[in-house]
């Protein structure tokens, strides 16, 4: 049979089955500066961009600089203004722009030094940088020690949502070095605290209750307890992450408290801090299981207790219930119209993806005031 034009094809199949190994290691301890320096200097990398804010390149940025320079490791600092504003296409470009003409090339390694804006942004550069340039994560806050900085989640803010644009994009190595809290005061603590406690709810109700009986030691930075609940913390959430890096199905468990969270926290025009705003989410997330009969009311009452220990309170007088009610709506984790919940069903187990009604939600949050 003879094939017209118009039939006549071919194919070409481009056979990419990859196995790749992305594994990394999060080391956890104090004064990790000479350590991280010796690991740089040995790798094979060329040039070091330290990706760092105006607030931590004070603190922290220029003092990891020069320690790199005194062991002739060639480095730059670029640092953006403090602030969840400059997660942005703009400040993105505008680092891209700087290592390009400080001549970095595609054997450059950057380093995210800072809390979760600078580790979105600078993995974000780092993910896209010369189609795709190594990066290390060195967190300075708790919250971004426990959650932000293990995950590969990277990505900026546009006029529509927070983290809209991005990518999954792991890092090579996490170095979490706890002598950088010193400078956090009480408030940041708290929003690290907060993640820590959703970990125990999640998946380890004995890590829970080492959080509740240790929450002053942890405040009061000693270091061996402060270590150990890191770690744990790292390892709740890199079992998450192993079985779903993509957030297809568990991975969204991290999300406990969040939906609400979010939601207090954007009623409050961003008054409310996210450790409040999350702390609050998992007691309303808490009391909604309970008003579902998903958990019991011992289990319940123990969550509310330990966050009432933290001292999670909100005038639900300064926000709008219909303003939270109606930002859960937004959330961008829902699907189909749907608002979709994680809820604990026990201290150390949540149930994902159970959609509750707008009703019921409002009437906990009355509640609730
Ligand atoms: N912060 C939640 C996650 O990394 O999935």
């Amino acid at each position: 049979m003879k094939l017209s034009d118009r039939e006549y094809m071919e194919t070409v199949k481009v056979e990419l089955l990859k196995k790749v190994d992305n594994s990394y290691r999060i080391t956890i301890g104090k004064g990790l500066f000479p350590q991280i320096v010796k690991y740089i200097a040995d790798s094979n990398y060329g040039k070091v961009a330290v990706i760092t804010d105006t607030n931590v390149s004070k603190l922290y940025g220029k003092k990891l600089l020069s320690i790199l320079k005194a062991k002739k490791v060639p480095a730059e600092l670029f640092s953006f203004r403090a602030g969840e504003a400059s997660k942005t296409r703009e400040v993105k470009a505008k680092i891209e722009d700087a290592l390009t003409l400080k001549g970095f090339k595609r054997d450059c390694v950057v380093i995210a030094l800072g809390g979760g804006v600078v580790g979105d942004l600078a993995g974000f550069v780092a993910s896209t940088y010369m189609r795709g340039v190594p990066f290390i994560q060195i967190p300075t806050t708790l919250l971004a020690m426990v959650d932000s900085s293990t995950g590969g989640k990277t990505g900026i803010d546009t006029a529509y949502g927070k983290n809209l644009i991005g990518a999954f994009y792991q890092p090579e190595t996490v170095f979490i070095d706890v002598e950088l809290l010193k400078s956090l005061d009480r408030k940041e603590m708290l929003n690290g605290i907060i993640e820590m406690v959703k970990h125990g709810i999640i998946a380890d109700k004995k890590y829970f209750l080492f959080m509740r009986d240790n929450i002053d030691r942890i405040y009061k930075l000693e270091e061996k307890i402060l270590i150990k609940a890191i770690k744990r913390s790292c390892q709740i959430k890199k079992e998450v992450v192993e079985k779903d890096e993509k957030e297809k199905n568990i991975r969204k468990m991290l999300n406990l408290g969040h939906t609400i969270g979010h939601a207090i926290e954007k009623a409050s025009g961003y008054k409310f801090s996210h450790g409040i705003s999350v702390g609050m989410g998992l007691v309303v997330e808490t009391k909604i299981a309970e008003r579902l009969n998903m958990i019991s009311s011992i289990e319940s009452q123990r969550i509310i207790d330990l966050l009432t220990k933290l001292d999670i309170k909100i005038k639900f007088s300064d926000v709008d219930i219909r303003d939270i009610v109606k930002n859960t709506l937004f959330d961008k984790k829902n699907t189909a119209g749907k608002t979709n919940y994680v809820l604990p069903l026990k201290v150390g187990k949540v149930a994902i993806d159970v959609s509750v009604k707008e009703k019921i939600i409002f009437e906990v949050l009355q509640q609730s005031t």
